[in-house]
């Protein structure tokens, strides 16, 4: 008898700025990943931006930089200098290799695939009067391909991109023209790929607004009081898009996303389980909004100790209190370990590291990336949201990024099984043990695609192999990998044959 359900969702992830490319094809705007240039494991990411004087530059807005502002009167741009790599600029190309990427994953036996949609090529400046039809005809094709297979399309209406023009004009989500703009964009999909999408997300990784505000929020300028204010207004708009879903699409479901990671205590000093909680709740505060429809007393006081205000008018926070989300989605790599006890223990790096009091676990193996990897960290994940919003769960980011050989034909990637075999055993304890209603799996990064901390190739994830390098050369022909056979042996059993 199977633990998982029979209509369990299991396949892959992937973002448009990350793996889509063909950025310059048609007539899509540029977003703000469009001008984060290349970096890798020790050379940080650069916002390239140019000033009315013709001054030019690049700063570091993106992750794992603590640099919170562009100079002044800086404003994001494209430049057309060779010392600039953009990644996203052609990514994994999958602009031109929809069909063979859908047709691979769907004999690898997905039945969802999440992909995001770039909302710079629907609406090129993010407010324009009327979308671009040859955005909305691209994904309409890429949805009927995957319907040709049965497949259900997981889509993420923004996955670390803003139509640049808003960042520029705005200062991003900071402001609140950003919320109409994003719901209109919203209808717009439902309405053009009506019977093709039944699922969406609306933020990817909403929590990270704190960790990367040009990233995720297109701030160029980020005090902690306009993160406030962009956090607010993701929140309404979020809300205000599921109302529009709930009132005109009855058939969708909307979900939210979060980024997450059990947090540990390193010793039993109860200092440290205080810790512990704080961190959890830094990130539980976006789910607290989002699936309890209301800004959590613990951070109220916080932003009230520092000052900071919620820019809400009139009416918004009922819009917030009713209009929560269908399900709640995230993502998960690993686990964190804090403590006030730093001189006893290794420091920390990679998934958290920079942060304050993070230290490695010494259970845990990390890959060449300082990520560790926490055979339980699923089963403890599903059990806290389940605890805390008893709704339904979707993993839809979970895997491993490695520098991996391709010889032989193929790549023999053991530690990728390894690593799946152990995550996918967990979830599976948490539905059969805990009784918790997971409503599936996607594995992160099931093609190879740039990285988005380092911006480059060279951290894969996929079970299939991209033959394109850290520049984006290369013939970009398609490989099946070891463990794209070990998963699909695992689906094809429904997550009861791990060997
Ligand atoms: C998640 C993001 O945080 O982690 C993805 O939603 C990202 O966009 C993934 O690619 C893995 O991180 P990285 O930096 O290794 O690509």
């Amino acid at each position: 008898m199977s633990r998982f359900s029979k209509d369990f969702f299991w396949g892959g992830a992937t973002a448009a700025n990350q793996y889509e490319g063909g950025v310059h094809e048609g007539g899509a705007g540029l977003s703000t990943a469009d001008v984060m240039t290349n970096g890798s494991h020790t050379v940080r990411r650069q916002v390239t931006w140019k000033k009315e004087n013709g001054e030019t530059g690049s700063t570091p807005l993106c992750f794992g930089s603590p640099e919170r502002h562009l100079p002044e009167g800086a404003v994001p741009c494209e430049l057309d200098d060779p010392k600039y790599y953009y990644p996203s600029h052609i990514a994994s190309d999958f602009y031109h290799h929809y069909k063979e990427d859908i047709k691979l994953c769907a004999e690898e036996g997905f039945n969802c695939l999440r992909f995001s949609i770039k909302w710079s090529r629907l609406f090129p400046n993010g407010d324009d009067e009327v979308p671009n039809a040859e955005g909305i005809k691209f994904y309409a094709d890429v949805f009927d391909e995957c319907r040709k297979y049965g497949i259900e399309p997981l889509v993420t209406l923004s996955h670390y991109e803003t139509p640049l023009a808003l960042a520029a004009k705005y200062n991003g989500w900071d402001n609140r023209h950003l919320v109409n703009a994003f719901v209109k964009y919203a209808r717009t999909c439902f309405e053009s790929f009506a019977g093709k999408v039944k699922y969406y997300l609306t933020f990817n990784e909403i929590n990270c607004l704190d960790a990367a505000p040009y990233v995720t929020a297109g701030l160029i300028h980020a005090d902690p009081q306009n993160i406030a204010n962009a956090a607010f207004h993701q929140f309404l708009a979020s809300s205000l898009t599921v109302k529009e879903a709930h009132e005109n699409f009855s058939d969708l479901k909307i979900g939210m996303m979060l980024a997450f990671g059990p947090t540990y205590a390193y010793t039993t000093d109860p200092e440290d389980q205080l810790l512990a909680q704080r961190m959890m709740n830094r990130t539980l505060f976006y789910s607290d909004v989002q699936m309890l429809g209301r800004y959590p007393n613990y951070k109220l006081k916080e932003y009230e100790r520092d000052g900071i205000t919620i820019p809400a008018q009139e009416g918004d926070m009922d819009i917030i209190s009713k209009y929560t989300c269908d399900f709640l989605s995230f993502s998960c790599y690993g686990s964190h370990v804090v403590t006030y006890h730093d001189e006893d223990a290794q420091a920390g790096e990679g998934n958290g590291g920079t942060q304050m009091h993070m230290v490695r676990n010494p259970y845990l193996k990390t890959n060449a990336w300082g990520w560790a990897t926490d055979p339980q960290c699923l089963r403890i994940t599903l059990n806290t949201f389940f605890d805390r919003y008893h709704c339904d769960l979707f993993c839809v980011e979970n895997g491993i990024g490695w520098n991996d050989k391709f010889e032989d034909g193929t790549v023999h990637d053991d530690y990728r099984i390894d690593y799946m075999r152990a995550n996918i055993k967990s979830m599976r304890d948490a539905v059969e043990f805990d009784g918790i209603p997971l409503m599936g799996y996607l594995y992160w990064g099931c093609v190879d695609m740039v990285s988005n901390g380092e911006g480059e190739m060279a951290k894969r994830y996929g079970q299939i192999y991209v033959d394109a390098d850290n520049y984006g050369q290369g013939t970009f022909k398609r490989t099946v990998k070891d463990s794209y056979h070990w998963y699909q042996k695992c689906i094809a059993s429904n997550g009861e044959d791990l060997d």
